[in-house]
């Protein structure tokens, strides 16, 4: 990658590749020379360069602690025939730039001092390993983290979470499942396994099939829909670096618009929603610092309650249905279909 890499886009950060670690077989991590502030379970944007487009971008969610001493760090396992995962793996090296958008997400406790339930595969450990080591030094809460791996080989920061387990036998228990000792989890065995934290609040990562699984094991030991908080990965498909010019709104469209109230940071702002346009547009146009990243539905950074009204949603990839039923939109596809609205971000 090139040394001087120039931003594209007014959002975006230049950082430098620290240190790149391999992990597992198929899995590094990389940690950047970068200072930025972000909150335990948050992702960055990675644009990786393509001969055939261009660049693609690709989040990643830090597994670092935001409130220790690590630099910020992600984890990038392979995804077969995939194209970002496997030019960061192949290709990035200790002093290469790399252009990011800043931490994003909404996947993070709300109350680091609760006592949480933290369930991942593969992968989806990254931003539960953040969310691990922010509770470990900020809360005071029982710590359960129900980790899924196809073998022994493939568990990424076994050692690191040997060492936390070690440092905090009172607060942390670990419990590995390995496919091939037990097979795939399945519901009823994770209902079971799940219902003495039913107290807890339950934050889950990992591919779909794990998270249906999940999802299912944790409505069988009696959590609630507002105790469940799921991220999901998926790749984007557009380039959310390009700074966004949102379309004037006619006099017409404004004639006919929604009226929102939304709550944002503390304050309320009241503003006219023109039908076509989406939340996230809207708000840019008013000048306000709404939260998004991708634009298309993917990445989840966008999400916010719906208190009042209705909309319509072209995609809601990143929303599962726990968080619909909670209330939960994103931002960056709602279109109001009703004439008043209320939001709370
Ligand atoms: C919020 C969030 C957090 C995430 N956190 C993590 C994480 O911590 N760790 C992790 O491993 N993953 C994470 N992911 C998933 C990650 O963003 C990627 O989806 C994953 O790495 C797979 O990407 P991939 O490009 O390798 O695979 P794919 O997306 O499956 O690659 C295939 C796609 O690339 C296109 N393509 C193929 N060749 C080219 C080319 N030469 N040029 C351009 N396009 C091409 C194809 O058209 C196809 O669309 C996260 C996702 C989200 C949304
Ligand atoms: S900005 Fe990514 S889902 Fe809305």
């Amino acid at each position: 990658m090139a040394d001087d890499l120039a931003p594209h886009g007014s959002r975006s950060l230049i950082v430098t590749v620290a240190d790149v670690i391999d992990e597992t077989a198929d899995a590094k991590s990389v940690t950047f020379d970068a200072d930025f502030d972000y909150a335990p379970g948050q992702f960055i944007t990675l644009r990786i360069p393509s001969d055939q487009t261009g660049s693609v971008a690709r989040c990643y969610s830090l597994c670092s602690n935001p409130f220790g001493d690590e630099k910020p760090r992600v984890a990038i396992k392979r995804t077969v025939d995939g194209y970002g995962s496997n030019w960061v793996c192949d290709n990035l090296k200790v002093g290469d730039q790399v252009e990011i958008l800043p931490p994003s997400g909404h996947f993070t406790p709300s109350d680091l001092g609760a006592h949480l339930l933290l369930l991942a595969a593969g992968s989806g450990v990254t931003p539960v390993m953040s969310i691990l080591k922010a509770a470990l030094a900020k809360g005071s809460g029982r710590i359960v983290m129900f980790y899924a791996n196809r073998s022994e080989a493939d568990v990424i920061f076994a050692r690191e979470l040997r060492e936390l387990r070690a440092a905090h036998p009172d607060r942390l228990n670990v419990i590995h499942w390995l496919e091939t000792v037990s097979g795939l989890p399945d519901a009823k065995a994770l209902a079971t396994a799940l219902r003495p934290y039913k107290a807890y609040q339950a934050f889950m990562c990992g591919p779909g099939p794990f998270m249906d699984a999940v999802h299912a094991g944790l409505e069988g030991a009696g959590f609630a829909h507002h105790q469940v908080h799921a991220e999901i990965f998926n790749s984007l498909a557009g380039d959310p670096f390009e700074d966004v010019a949102v379309e004037e709104a006619t006099d017409e469209e404004l004639a006919d618009a929604a009226s929102v109230e939304i709550e944002l940071d503390g304050d309320t702002h009241e503003l006219q929603w023109p039908r076509k346009q989406t939340l996230v547009d809207v708000m840019l146009s008013a000048g306000l610092d709404v939260p998004y990243s991708c634009r298309e539905g993917e990445c989840g950074s966008c999400a916010c309650t719906l208190t009042e009204g209705t909309v319509e949603m072209e995609n809601s990839g990143a929303l599962d249905p726990d968080d619909i039923a909670d209330g939960y939109i994103l931002g960056c596809q709602a279109r109001p279909t009703s004439d008043t609205l209320k939001i709370e971000f």
